[in-house]
């Protein structure tokens, strides 16, 4: 243990050794000193290739990187997670979530029965419902169904259907309500018919509040509607909580099971992928599952120089570390992926975005960054200025697909050029003299091109990755969000942080039960302070 703590310390001095001490190289001079940089730093885990070349990190980086990955034990994290051993150490779980796509880790964890029963139903119940087989209450088929969940029950399931599937296409139009604001509810029921929607209230604890009011809502909706208590056929749940589904009025074996081993932003493999499931098919979802095998094959068996998932993880955190970012973006070009950042955010930023170590020390470290983002070729309309030239050095996931997926040839052409136009000019910029040269060369004076050179120069060494998936498959989508898992995993392991609990969302969460109370005029603690004005306009 200590000999460990030491080798973890050790290391990580000497990163901050090599940045401090050693002039950081440029991406300008890698790449002339390397023309083969860019395939060397390109890593191909089909269906995913992966180019890390665009980090300014020469040999002598990696290699501390790489020392920095063995002291903290990367591999044997891996080892830890795939064993089932409890490495969420504040709740007392492990952290199964390969175990529901991969089947030597299920096996290994003892829960092969339980995760082969829960695919086979949620699969079941999918297939029947998009044969047509899934009949409401007046005898009509259900058309429409409404996932009605938060969070990790929400933004995965919400990310893969938009991805790989709109409502033309879906036999069973499939729709996400997650808000509070009733204008979400509001605005889906509006073109439902209550005979032919089923809801599906998906929340691991079943005691999320934005859930339980939008279910009751719902609930109510279809007995107004429909003029009977029978809604058998128009409720599902998901959940570890059964008894609380079944309190809730949902037919026990409408409830599909989860799991305190899977956390809820992990937990799209398991039957909260049920609307998957519905719009893509089981073959689908099946599919989805073996993209993301593929990846924890990877992870937990490759070594850690080859590992890709470990790779990401030490460049994100050099980027934090050395690189000062307190931020990263993740740009998807394909506009299928526009929920990527979303679910992504909740993914890292819960998991890593923590201030103690995993005994409870607090952390003299930076941990988890800023994740934002949003689809190309969109945001080189907006924010790709504040990428380029704001104060702020960002690094940028760039995201492409190979085959467009549609008929429109020259499109395609464009949206990938785009994206490696853009990862060019980040990493390579414009000097100043360039610029001027330019300037000059179509035709402005030299006191002009004095001018404008600084408004119109490029920094330039500004680190991006690029990700490329074959095709927007399930497999591909699979592998992609479980390298992602994947990494953050690894990063709260260099960090030494709990990826797997998030207390951060608890206090909130209780402050507004008790301001909720004090606007209905229910005797309630006095407000914080602060608050007693804002009540009193509120109740005004
Ligand atoms: O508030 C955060 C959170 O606990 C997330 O971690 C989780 O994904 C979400 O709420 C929804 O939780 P549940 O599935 O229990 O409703």
């Amino acid at each position: 243990m200590t000999e460990r703590r030491d080798l973890r310390q050790g290391a990580w001095r000497k990163l901050d050794r090599l940045a401090t001490e050693t002039p950081a190289a440029t991406l300008r001079d890698l790449f002339d000193r390397d023309p083969e940089r860019g395939p060397r730093y390109s890593f191909d885990l089909k269906p995913l290739r992966v180019d890390l070349s665009r980090h300014p990190l020469d040999e002598g980086a990696w290699e501390t990187l790489l020392e920095l990955g063995e002291a903290c034990d990367l591999a044997g994290a891996a080892s830890r997670m795939a064993a089932g051993e409890v490495i969420n150490v504040t709740e007392g779980r492990p952290a199964l979530h390969s175990a529901l796509r991969y089947p030597p880790c299920a096996a290994g964890a003892g829960v092969a029965e339980a995760v082969g029963q829960a695919t086979a139903q949620l699969c079941d119940l999918a297939d029947r419902m998009r044969g047509g087989r899934w009949v409401g209450t007046t005898g009509q088929v259900i058309t429409d169904l409404v996932n009605i969940g938060i969070g990790g029950s929400d933004l995965g399931p919400r990310l893969v259907v938009n991805a790989l599937s709109t409502p033309p296409e879906q036999r069973v139009r499939v729709h996400f309500v997650a808000n509070i604001d009733g204008m979400a509810m509001a605005d889906t029921l509006a073109s439902l018919n209550p005979a032919t929607t089923a809801f599906c209230i998906t929340s691991k604890s079943f005691g999320t509040r934005e859930t339980l009011t939008n279910a009751t809502t719902a609930r109510s909706w279809l007995k107004q509607a429909l003029a009977t208590e029978a809604l058998e056929a128009h409720l599902i749940a998901v959940s570890a909580n059964v008894q609380r589904a079944a309190e809730f009025g949902v037919q026990p074996d409408n409830v599909l099971p989860m799991w305190d081993w899977v956390g809820g932003r992990y937990s799209l493999w398991s039957a909260v992928g049920l609307p998957i499931a519905v719009a893509l098919g089981s073959d689908g979802f099946r599919a989805l599952l073996d993209g993301a095998a593929l990846l924890d094959e990877h992870f937990f068996e490759t070594p850690l120089e080859h590992n890709l998932p470990m790779r990401l993880a030490l460049a994100g955190v050099w980027q934090r570390q050395v690189g000062g970012a307190t931020g990263y973006a993740v740009v998807p070009y394909a506009n299928r992926l526009g929920l990527l950042p979303d679910w992504l955010q909740q993914l890292d930023m819960e998991s890593n975005g923590k201030r103690v170590d995993i005994g409870g020390s607090a952390l003299n470290r930076n941990s988890g960054a800023l994740c934002w983002g949003g689809v190309g070729t969109d945001g080189q309309h907006a924010y790709f200025q504040w990428l380029h030239q704001g104060t702020s050095p960002t690094p940028v996931e760039f995201i492409g697909v190979k085959a467009p997926g549609h008929g429109y040839h020259d499109h395609h052409q464009q949206l990938l050029a785009n994206l490696l136009g853009q990862a060019t000019a980040l990493a390579f910029g414009r000097s100043a003299e360039e610029t001027r040269d330019e300037l000059l060369h179509s035709g402005k004076s030299p006191e002009e091109a004095d001018r404008l050179a600084p408004h119109m120069t490029f920094p330039g060494n500004r680190a991006s990755t690029i990700i490329m998936l074959d095709e927007l498959s399930p497999a591909a989508l699979g592998a992609l969000l479980a390298l992602y898992e994947h990494r953050v995993y690894a990063q709260s392991v260099l960090w030494n942080n709990n990826a797997f609990d998030q207390w951060g969302v608890e206090l909130g969460k209780t402050l507004a039960l008790n301001v909720e109370s004090q606007l209905a005029g229910e005797a309630a603690e006095h407000p914080a302070p602060g608050l007693d004005h804002w009540l009193a306009w509120l109740r005004s």
